[in-house]
């Protein structure tokens, strides 16, 4: 069967379509239907099946006679270690975590929140609440206490499951004294926190409210899987919205299952017994898909990499890795090619290992530009696929599919939509546009199994946030076109989330940091272009009358604010000062003008401008701070 096949099939009947991908997960009780529309919008897959993540990413396999496969390698260049962890081993050791949360209280649709670097026991502890119906909600740990704060705050949850510390080049992540501050500075208090207490950092524990992650599971009762319903929420993962108040993506339990199967064989190419690897975080969307849940539901075994692609110890860690472990698929971000072309752009590190394991890389999290693909083809000589896709849906809208063919690439393209997506570009009032113009990426409703059924507590704001633009579609935010062989080019946000080394950041979050110092009177947060990260967070402030001597310590200080607020993740490294900031005659602030003068690039003159002459004073500010790059 070709691509055009399989869309084609799923385009004539999508319920026939997901029943039959739905076969191929587990089920207590086995779905009547696919598509459950009686709450349109709201659309749900699967509701009526009963089914448990855990089991099918874990237990089956065991059943299955892959007891001894490893489900697991952990590889840390950052603390020099690895660890294999067997299927047989992951089994016992989540149901024992799971029989400790248990009988501290945690039930189905309790929410546990997971504060955790890149260590086995993260995924241990998604897997312990998925085997309990537990939702889970996993914090990046690059965010701050008061990022951490509003997560509690928002998804309430009973229990807290954190590591004493995080490992980042040079530096300790102290996540103890983030997460007690957290809880202080939260209006919900949970009713414990275990600690997994690493070698490299031992957290003080407080008495009564922490327990560490070894001496609680010590006599409990493993727990066995508990059957949820389809549309029983799995988990939320909190994502960048254009507010400081970050979105809670739910998602449903049957449509991810089904949706990360298919996707692992189909898009990805992997079979159980292959290796997968997803240089990504536990904290993202990739790190819930294709860290833990992908790549274990298809029986593959998956790579936790804690490390960098430069400097630990360097740029040939990717090459190490892919070799040792026999990786088959390779999931990386452009921004980590681009650091590894920056420091070997001969690709002399990696010349030194064999990577005749390696059948594909794909990149995502941000657009692959054409050199970074062009210059992964060249040297590794094997398909380099950029696919686009968004924590909302929680898999590929677009791809090359791999696993059934390889179409022709087009550099600066992900290729064609996916089964389930019916991709549209439209115009403002939401017209189709034709093949070859830019326009609003929009998907048709419903949206397939596995992507967001509505937000946490908040149908309302998901209503907004996506579906009322464009009635029957969802709003993807992203700008872009198709051209007339049906492939996608993806070119830009059509709202202020900017997207920072592969990380998607509020700039509206950054501007509630900066607008509270006591100085400044106005202020915007652009995202300008960087040849790394493919965008940097900048500031700029207009400070109060008589503050104006202040500049430099201001500048300063929301720096460090925004670090202590946000978190470091942030990456948010300047500010400058100006007189006034552009805005059209009704105070709308021209964001998108600025990103373009600092990227050097061409803009229109905005016909409502109050008064064009800032435009230059702005010019002139960002070029004094090197912008445009050259
Ligand atoms: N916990 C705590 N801090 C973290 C962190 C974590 N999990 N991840 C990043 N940070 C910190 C970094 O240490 C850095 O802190 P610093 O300001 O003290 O240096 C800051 O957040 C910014 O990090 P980052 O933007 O990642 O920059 P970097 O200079 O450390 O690394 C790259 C640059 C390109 C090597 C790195 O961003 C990278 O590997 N990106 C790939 C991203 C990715 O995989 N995204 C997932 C989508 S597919
Ligand atoms: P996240 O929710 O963090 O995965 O970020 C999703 C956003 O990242 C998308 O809406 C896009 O703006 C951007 N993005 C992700 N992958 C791609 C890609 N392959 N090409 C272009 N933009 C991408």
């Amino acid at each position: 069967m070709t691509y055009q096949d399989i869309y084609a099939a799923w385009k004539s009947d999508p319920e026939a379509f997901w029943m039959q991908a739905a076969g191929e997960i587990d089920w207590f009780r086995a779905p009547t239907k696919a598509l459950f529309d009686d709450r349109a919008p709201f659309y749900e897959w699967f509701s009526d099946g009963l089914v448990n993540a855990c089991w099918n990413a874990v237990d089956r396999h065991v059943e299955a006679g892959r007891g001894e496969q490893l489900a697991i390698i952990h590889d840390s260049p950052i603390t020099h270690s690895y660890r294999g962890i067997t299927y047989r081993e992951l089994q016992a050791r989540v149901a024992s975590l799971a029989g400790a949360l248990r009988a501290r209280g945690v039930e189905k649709g309790d929410r546990v929140i997971i504060y955790m670097p890149m260590v086995p026991e993260a995924l241990e502890a998604m897997l312990a609440c998925s085997r309990l119906g537990a939702i889970h909600s996993v914090v990046f740990g690059g965010f701050a206490a008061p990022e951490l704060a509003v997560r509690i705050d928002d998804c309430a949850p009973r229990a807290i499951i954190a590591a004493s510390c995080g490992l980042e080049p040079g530096r300790v992540v102290h996540y103890k004294p983030l997460l007690d501050a957290a809880i202080d500075a939260a209006a919900h208090k949970p009713d414990f926190c275990v600690i997994f207490q690493r070698e490299q950092e031992v957290a003080k524990l407080i008495e009564g409210r922490d327990f560490a992650w070894h001496t609680f599971q010590y006599g409990v009762e493993p727990a066995e899987c508990v059957p949820v319903e389809g549309n029983h929420p799995h988990y939320v993962l909190y994502t960048s919205g254009t507010t400081g108040q970050p979105k809670g993506v739910v998602r449903h339990t049957g449509g991810h299952l089904v949706a990360l199967n298919w996707s692992m064989k189909n898009i990805y190419g992997i079979d159980a017994g292959e290796v997968f690897w997803a240089a990504s975080d536990v904290g993202w969307v990739v790190g819930h898909s294709y860290i833990c849940y992908g790549p274990l539901l298809r029986g593959a075994t998956t790579i936790v990499f804690e490390g960098k692609p430069v400097g630990t110890p360097d740029p040939g860690i990717f090459g190490r890795i892919i070799q040792n472990h026999r990786v088959k698929t390779f999931f990386t971000a452009p921004t980590a090619i681009r650091a590894v072309k920056r420091e070997d752009p001969d690709c002399e590190y990696i010349r030194d290992y064999s990577l005749k394991s390696l059948k594909a890389v794909f990149l995502a999290g941000e657009r692959a530009d054409p050199d970074t693909v062009q210059w992964v083809e060249g040297h590794l000589k094997v398909p380099v696929i950029d696919h686009w896709w968004q924590t909302e849906t929680g898999w590929p809208i677009a791809a090359n599919p791999f696993g059934i063919e390889t179409l022709p690439v087009k550099h600066g393209s992900p290729s064609v939509p996916m089964p389930g997506y019916d991709v549209q570009v439209l115009d403002e009032a939401g017209h189709p546009l034709p093949r070859g113009t830019l326009g609003a990426v929009a998907i048709r409703l419903p949206l397939p199994p596995g992507t967001l059924p509505t937000l946490w507590n908040a149908d309302e704001r998901f209503r907004r946030a996506y579906l009322t633009t464009f009635p029957g579609y969802y709003e993807t935010g992203d700008a872009g076109m198709l051209d007339e062989d049906g492939y996608l080019y993806i070119m830009a946000r059509t709202d202020d989330v900017i997207n920072v080394a592969g990380h998607r950041l509020s700039t509206g979050a950054m501007e509630e940091v900066l607008s509270a110092h006591p100085a400044v009177a106005e202020c915007a947060v652009i995202g300008v272009a960087d040849s790394l990260k493919g965008q940097t967070p900048l500031g700029l402030l207009v400070l109060k009358k008589g503050m104006e001597d202040q500049a430099g310590q201001v500048r300063k200080d929301v720096v460090r604010l925004v670090r202590e607020r946000i978190g470091p993740v942030a990456a948010f490294k300047e500010a400058i000062v100006v007189d006034r900031l552009p805005k059209t005659r009704s105070g709308k602030i021209l964001r998108a003008t600025m990103v373009r003068i600092a990227g050097g690039e061409d803009f229109k003159m905005p016909a409502t401008i109050e008064d064009p002459a800032v435009l230059d004073e702005i010019r002139q500010a960002l070029q004094a701070v090197g912008h445009p790059q050259p």
